[in-house]
Formats: structure tokens, C-alpha cells, sequence
């Protein structure tokens, strides 16, 4: 009864200006046949919503859109809250050099209160991908969209395919919410990470599935509070914290849970990974539960002398310092004999990690592990036994 008479305490109480506007790109001149570049369409649709005193949204329609050119769609906003609501397809210049080494092709900047609501975006990868396959000189690529210095960002239902270099990138922003996100990438193509998450804080990624041909998510330095929750990865290069110690001065990384998600076919499962070079950051409290590998050739690795194939490496010895780390619940089969393996820095080595109930076998046998300057616990069903080093 009570909740009944607040309800229409509040409708009828409701400021008489109330409304919800909404901004269709076609008004604007967006071309849903996908022949013109509708670029300037949206950035003047984005314009119209972002000055809009009420609570507003964009609407993309049914219909594929060439999206020509970088748009960024900028704040700070005037309306309380943005929502972008994309029925259509947006695509991607068919000559990569449209988008050169611009940092993102779709980007937004200093938005609050930003919903963006589905969408399918390709941004064309595949001939990038051969020019840098082919060894001549090739523009570096762009991600396909980003979120920079966004509050209350919610991303719900968007897909990504092709992306010329990462997918969907998150930078210092805060409470963010991350569902029903559908990434495709080949599994060889170059620098194509699924979503990528760096300064940032209180972020949540559920209930998304990602192949690609890097990290299906790649967890950068100053992320904290951040859950991943039923996601199913591969291929792809796994879930990574790092790389780290890529600068000298770095914010750490902070409360990381991982937890119900499903490896297939990846090069790695759950992976922290630093440069082997002096660097201020860390990597702390994190929680990798509930995790089934099925083919992953590395399920669980801490690699501090992270070295990717034929590049020149530092070998100073990583001064990132691991600690808090917790593997429980982890079952499957490795794609390597070494399914286990902490590679940790000599001159800090990781500490407190803790493992419990753990099953990887490799071609019907349990797996190995190996241990390098790695303390800490194993607790229950452990196999492959534990390598790590007693006394916490
Ligand atoms: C595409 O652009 C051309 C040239 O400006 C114009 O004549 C045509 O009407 C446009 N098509 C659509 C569907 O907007
Ligand atoms: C988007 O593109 C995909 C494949 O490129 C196609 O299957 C789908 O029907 C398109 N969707 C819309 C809404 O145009
Ligand atoms: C750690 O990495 C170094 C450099 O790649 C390598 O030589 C060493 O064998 C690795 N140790 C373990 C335990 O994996």
C-alpha cells in the first residue's frame, strides 16, 4: 500500500517540464544504405542529445552506416544522462588508411550517465591485418571503441567484429557495467584484444563471449575493483593482468575477481604478465574462481619476464611485486605438459598465492607445474602438486 502511494506520490509530483528526448541519426542525414559516410550525421546527432537539457537518446535504426572517419563524440554533456541506442550496423572505411593511427574509430570522452545499447561494429580489420602480415609499412590501427574519463557508463548488448587493433577499451573511468557484449576477431589476427580496462575503477564485465586474436580481456595498470563474471574466452590470448612495468612509474593493479568463465582454445587461461625492467607498480587481491580450460596451452601462468616472440626484451628482473593471488576451482585440460607455471621476479618474488582444488591434466595424465621465485600455499585437491615455496 505504502509503495503503491510513493509511487503516485512521485508521478504526480513529477517537475511538469519532465520528457525523454530522443535524436534520430536519420534527421541528421545518416545514410542507412551504408553507400554515404554518415560520420557527420552522427557527430551532429551526438551534438543535438549532448546539449539537450533532459535525459535524452540517440537512435540508430535498422540499416548499415558507414562510419568513414574517427568520431568522437564528446562531453561534458548537458543532459543528466546519453544513451545511444543502435539497432543498426556501423562499418568501417573499406581503405584502413581513412582511419590511420587515429586512437579509436568510435570514441567517447567525458560522458556521465552514458548508456550505449547494442550495436554491431565493423571496423574492417581483415586488410590491416594482412599488411602487417606482410611485413611492409602499415599504420598501426585503431581501436574500435573507446571510453575515456567516463562516470556511470553502461555498455550492454554491443558486438565488435574485425576490430583493426582492440575492440572496445575502457580508460579512467569509474562504475562502469559491461553485459551481453559479443566480440569476433580471427585467432590470428594482430593486437586485436577483446576489451581492454586501464585506470579505472569499480568496473563489471558479465556475461560476454569473446574470440580474438590477443587477451580476450587485458587488464592494464591502475585498475581496481574490477569482476569479470561468465564469460567465455578463446580464441584469444586468455585473461591478462599486464602487461605491466611497460613505464617506470606505473599505478598497480588492485581487487581483480575472475570468476565462471570458460577457456577454449586459448594460448593462455588466467596470465599476469610484466616486462622483466624496474617499475613502481603491483599487481594485488585477486581471484581467479571457477575456471574450465579446454585446450588452453598455458591455464595458469604469472610470467614476469614477459617476452613476446622476437622482440628485444629488458632482462633486469621485474620489479612489479605480486602478491594476494588466489587459483581455486580450476579444472580442464592443458594444451602443454606445463599447465601451472609462475615465473616470478627475482628480485621481488610473488607472494601469498594460494591455490585450491585444482585439476589439469595434459593428454590424460595430470600436468606439470614450475615455480620460480613463488611463495605460497596449495589447499585441498591440488594437481598438478604445487611447486610454490612454503611459509606465507
Ligand atoms: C548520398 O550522397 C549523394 C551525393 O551527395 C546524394 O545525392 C544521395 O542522395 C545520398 N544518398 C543517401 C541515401 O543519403
Ligand atoms: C549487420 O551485418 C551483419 C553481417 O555483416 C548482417 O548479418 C546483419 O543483418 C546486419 N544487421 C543490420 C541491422 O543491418
Ligand atoms: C622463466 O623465464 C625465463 C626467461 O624466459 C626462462 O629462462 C625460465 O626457464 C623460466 N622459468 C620457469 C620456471 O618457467
Amino acid at each position: 500500500m505504502h509503495d503503491i502511494f510513493g509511487l503516485l506520490i512521485t508521478f504526480f509530483f513529477l517537475p511538469p517540464s519532465f520528457s525523454y528526448t530522443f535524436h534520430n541519426v536519420r534527421d541528421f542525414g545518416a545514410d542507412p544504405t551504408g553507400t554515404n559516410d554518415s560520420s557527420q550525421s552522427f557527430l551532429a546527432a551526438w551534438s543535438a542529445a549532448c546539449n539537450d537539457g533532459d535525459p535524452t537518446s540517440i537512435w540508430v535504426l535498422p540499416g548499415t552506416y558507414l562510419i568513414q572517419q574517427p568520431v568522437k563524440f564528446s562531453g561534458p554533456c548537458r543532459s543528466p544522462q546519453v544513451g545511444v541506442k543502435i539497432m543498426g550496423n556501423l562499418t568501417g572505411p573499406s581503405d584502413y588508411r581513412a582511419l590511420g593511427d587515429a586512437p579509436a574509430w568510435v570514441s567517447f570522452h567525458e560522458v556521465d550517465n552514458l548508456y550505449v545499447n547494442g550495436g554491431t561494429f565493423d571496423a574492417r580489420g581483415p586488410a590491416l591485418w594482412a599488411c602487417k602480415d606482410s611485413g611492409t609499412a602499415c599504420p598501426d590501427g585503431t581501436t574500435t571503441v573507446s571510453f575515456t574519463n567516463c562516470n556511470h557508463l553502461r555498455i550492454k548488448d554491443l558486438v565488435s567484429i574485425d576490430s583493426q587493433k582492440f575492440h572496445v577499451s575502457i580508460n579512467r573511468c569509474q562504475n562502469v557495467r559491461v553485459i551481453g557484449v559479443r566480440i569476433s576477431a580471427d585467432g590470428n589476427s594482430p593486437n586485436t584484444d577483446g576489451i581492454h580496462v586501464q585506470l579505472s575503477t569499480n568496473v563489471v564485465i558479465l556475461h560476454s563471449a569473446i574470440s580474438t586474436g590477443d587477451d580476450c580481456i587485458s587488464i592494464g595498470p591502475g585498475t581496481r575493483n574490477l569482476k569479470i563474471e561468465h564469460i567465455r574466452c578463446g580464441p584469444g590470448h586468455g585473461i591478462s593482468i599486464g602487461s605491466l612495468a611497460k613505464d617506470s612509474q606505473e599505478p598497480g593493479v588492485e581487487n581483480i575477481l575472475v570468476k565462471n568463465v570458460l577457456f577454449v582454445n586459448t594460448q593462455n587461461g588466467v596470465r599476469i604478465k610484466s616486462w622483466a625492467r624496474p617499475s613502481s607498480g603491483f599487481v594485488r587481491g585477486i581471484r581467479f574462481v571457477n575456471a574450465g580450460m579446454l585446450y588452453a596451452h598455458n591455464p595458469i601462468i604469472i610470467d614476469q619476464n614477459y617476452c613476446p616472440q622476437d622482440a628485444t626484451c629488458p632482462d633486469q628482473g621485474s620489479s612489479v611485486r605480486i602478491s594476494d593471488v588466489v587459483y581455486k576451482n580450476i579444472w580442464g585440460v592443458s594444451a602443454t605438459p606445463t599447465a601451472v607455471r609462475f615465473n616470478c621476479s627475482s628480485e621481488v618474488p610473488c607472494s601469498r598465492i594460494r591455490m585450491k582444488n585444482i585439476l589439469l591434466l595434459y593428454m590424460d595424465e595430470v600436468a606439470m607445474s614450475a615455480c620460480a621465485n613463488a611463495i605460497g600455499e596449495a589447499y585441498g585437491a591440488v594437481q598438478p602438486s604445487s611447486c610454490l615455496d612454503g611459509a606465507l
